[in-house]
């Protein structure tokens, strides 16, 4: 009903306006006033989680982009390593886990089969589990040695939106943690990262205030066929949720390109007028990515691409190439993601809309999937 949506036309409207509020549910009481983590929740003794010699994370579709995100963190943050992969795939191919194996198995429902089934395998195989869910009591969790629950709310439209946020919160806070309990050198850099995202909801909030262009654009863009999206470092996985949202709502033809794969092949695809989004990485600490990325925009823009380029506030020197800009505000490197694919967000959901697609319920698609 309508007063069930909250006054939006769709749950997913409604959803990633809650964002903020996902956001920063998901942070509190996790984060004390010194800065530090308090994840005493995760029941997983400090002493075993200073032996993980490896990280393991599994999850399909939105929460599998969510999982590419947090390798960056934990490997940042932590120097352990981390593999990131999808839950249909991982007990096939005969995966290497011990007991000092972190497996992280991400799931909005809680009771997607898929990454289920991977857990269990996981847990056979005497790996720990730790869940990132969002549904109380719900399987996935159950079965696991620990979760961390993300407090998005519930989320009703099939395609996710501020459980992925959550997820990304929790995967940060988890890296963080784990850097944290096993102290390596980014010590400060973990403290001012906490500090960050302490702020981040309301730089969410500052995202959702400035959509109107980019609903505006959505609509230009409705007759398409086929979108690109591009990014770098954890840009990249933005790109492929931002592919997948098209996909799962406007019925189109989108893909998601490391963009420094596009000479490797993609770059064919490029003809006049075919719209690109480009997600630009923070001028500030990767720079040389920065700038590789800017190249790509030039590159891709000469061969006739309508660019579409999110790029940091103060972030100049994408101007001259941007066709369409989407301005989002300057954030830790790592933590871009949490407001980089807002628009994104938008953008699908306005496509689907103009299209004439039913947003909250796509076709031939479930909220929850629990076959394998
Ligand atoms: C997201 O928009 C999708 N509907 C889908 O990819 C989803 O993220 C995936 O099925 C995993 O679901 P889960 O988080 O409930 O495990």
């Amino acid at each position: 009903s309508a007063a069930e949506k909250g006054g939006y036309d769709y749950f997913m409207l409604k959803e990633i306006a809650e964002q903020p509020k996902a956001v920063a549910d998901t942070l509190l009481g996790r984060v004390d006033a010194s800065g530090s983590l308090t994840l005493d929740e995760v029941r997983i003794a400090p002493g075993a989680l200073r032996e993980v010699d490896k990280v393991v994370v599994v999850a399909c579709g939105t929460a599998f982009h969510a999982g590419l995100i947090a390798k960056y963190a934990i490997e940042h943050w932590t120097r352990i390593p981390c593999e990131v992969e999808l839950a249909s795939e991982f007990r096939y191919r005969d995966p290497i886990l011990d007991a000092q194996t972190l497996v992280i198995a991400i799931s909005q429902s809680g009771e997607t089969m898929d990454t289920l089934m991977a857990l269990r395998h996981a847990r056979e195989q005497g790996a720990k589990v730790l869940a990132v869910c969002n549904t109380n009591g719900s399987t996935i969790p159950r079965e696991s040695d620990a979760v961390l629950y993300t407090h998005a709310g519930p989320e009703v439209a099939v395609a996710s939106t501020k459980a992925f946020l959550t997820q990304l919160v929790a995967c940060y806070l988890v890296a963080l943690y784990l850097g944290q309990v096993r102290g390596t050198k980014w010590g400060d850099e973990i403290r001012a990262v906490v500090r960050d995202l302490s702020r981040i909801a309301e730089d969410v909030e500052q995202v959702l205030e400035t959509m109107e262009p980019v609903r505006e654009l959505a609509r230009s863009l409705a007759s398409k066929n086929t979108v690109l999206f591009l990014g770098r470092h954890v840009g990249y996985p933005v790109a492929l949720e931002g592919a997948l949202k098209l996909k799962e709502l406007a019925y189109m033809h989108a893909e998601g390109f490391a963009a420094g794969e596009l000479k490797h092949g993609p770059i064919a695809l490029i003809e006049e007028d075919l719209p690109v989004v480009v997600v630009v990485p923070s001028p500030k600490g990767r720079s040389v990515l920065h700038d590789k990325i800017v190249s790509n925009i030039q590159e891709i823009r000469a061969r006739g691409a309508r660019t579409i380029v999110i790029a940091e506030e103060g972030d100049e020197t994408v101007v001259p190439y941007a066709d369409h800009l989407i301005r989002i505000p300057a954030t830790p490197v790592l933590l871009q993601p949490l407001v980089a694919t807002v628009p994104l967000q938008v953008f699908a959901c306005e496509l689907a809309t103009a299209r004439g697609n039913e947003v909250d319920q796509p076709r031939n698609l479930a909220k929850s999937v629990t076959v394998e």
